[in-house]
């Protein structure tokens, strides 16, 4: 099934079962047409128009490409020796991102650009096609603009996360530290960063320090998005809400005000499955924030601290089995849900005019993406109307075909 042209309008056709997430809905034996970068036709294989090129997906599904809004990548080092503590009984605490912050701090600019590299690589081999991007292992003006400007080299969905928490050297003096981020740091990132995001939780920073931060990022143009309620119930999703955030990340500790705050604004509850995974924290209740009307999506959350994944469809598994979304809700959440927690409405779903980002599946429809855990199943990634990885297949005698 390669491509017979990579240049002009390429036809897709032969596709079993398309996803589009998008108002058409699902179509059976059908088509899309790309053309540049976009989607410009869609629709039953036998009504398809002509075009430069032809792909042959032989019955195979196609959905879109899934949109990961939270990912933390531009950092140095690892932590699998806290992650075994955390396996061995011990709590997660935010203390921890101090170690890789000094690891970030210590790397080269092109140290911290090939891990940002290799990461967006494993994201689109793993079907992100759309990344977002945060700071936040730099904690001083220059170590956070060099991670915002890494960001906005990958992606226009850059964020600047000077607030993830207050380094050692300001310990004594955290006010000193938010005044940091809210002038000399800000001034600095929001050239480079279409986002604001505050860790608002336990051991980070509180409700007040979360509103001057935001303020003063909103007042330099920013969006906000805010880590919200990861590690106990607070007052992140409350001030999420108040300042009107794209996002309220994590999700994991909410009560009844919490949701009835988030069925009732714009803010999309992002929720972070490799997160609780990996500091066998409690799955956040996906089911009741659905269930009230709250917009969800799905992100991997990839950092060495506590979801050193770059794997959606495990996300998407873990979300079906352990948060008890069904295994459409979870595609959702993994594509229209994260265009719309970095408001997008270009990317995540397969209509005319869309970016051309799909997946073609090795199988018959998405559950496959929760039935088949832990197996690759994306044969195809296509991104901005160009087929960009497609993975080998192996026969019985190890040969790729
Ligand atoms: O989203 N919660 C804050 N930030 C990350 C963890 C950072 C770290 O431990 O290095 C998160 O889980
Ligand atoms: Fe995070």
């Amino acid at each position: 099934m390669s491509p017979e042209r990579a240049r002009g309008s390429t036809l897709i056709t032969g596709i079993g079962l398309l996803c589009t997430e998008a108002e058409i809905g699902d179509i059976e034996d059908a088509a899309i047409v790309l053309e540049g970068d976009r989607i410009a036709w869609v629709g039953r294989a036998q009504d398809a128009p002509v075009a430069d090129g032809r792909v042959d997906v032989e019955g195979r599904c196609v959905i879109p490409g899934f949109v990961d809004s939270h990912a933390h990548l531009v950092f140095a080092g690892e932590r699998s020796e806290e992650f075994a503590a955390r396996m061995a009984g011990e709590r997660y605490s935010a203390g921890g991102i101090a170690s890789t912050v000094t690891a970030t701090r210590g790397a080269t600019d092109d140290q911290l650009r090939h891990n940002v590299a290799s990461l967006v690589r494993e994201l689109h081999g793993n079907g992100c096609t759309t990344v977002e991007i945060k700071t936040g292992y730099g904690l001083t003006v220059a170590d956070e603009q060099r991670a915002a400007e890494i960001a906005a080299e990958f992606t226009p969905e850059a964020t600047f996360l000077g607030a993830h928490v207050v380094p050692t050297e300001f310990a004594e003096d955290p006010a000193g530290y938010v005044d940091l981020v809210t002038g000399p740091m800000l001034e600095a990132c929001a050239p480079h960063s279409r986002w604001i995001d505050v860790f608002c939780d336990r051991g980070a920073f509180d409700a007040d320090q979360a509103r001057a931060i935001i303020s003063a990022g909103q007042a330099k143009g920013l969006a906000v998005r805010l880590h919200a309620n990861q590690l106990q119930h607070g007052p992140g999703v409350q001030v999420a809400v108040e300042v009107g955030a794209a996002s309220a990340d994590h999700c994991t500790y909410l009560d009844d005000a919490d949701i009835d705050a988030l069925a009732n604004s714009e803010t999309v509850a992002t929720l972070l499955p490799g997160a609780e995974f990996s500091t066998r924290s409690p799955y956040p209740d996906a089911r009741r924030l659905l269930d009230a009307g709250v917009r969800v999506a799905l992100a991997t959350d990839c950092n060495p601290g506590t979801s050193f994944t770059t794997s959606m469809p495990l996300c998407i598994a873990l979300a079906v089995r352990e948060m008890h979304m069904t295994p459409r809700e979870a595609l959702t959440a993994a594509t229209t849900g994260g265009a719309a927690a970095l408001r997008r409405d270009d990317v995540g779903r397969v209509e005319v005019g869309a970016r051309g980002d799909l997946l073609v599946l090795d199988a018959p429809n998405p559950i496959f993406l929760a039935y088949r855990p832990g197996v690759d199943v994306i044969r195809q990634v296509w991104r901005n109307g160009s087929l960009l990885m497609e993975k080998g297949r192996r026969d019985g005698c190890g040969n790729e075909r």
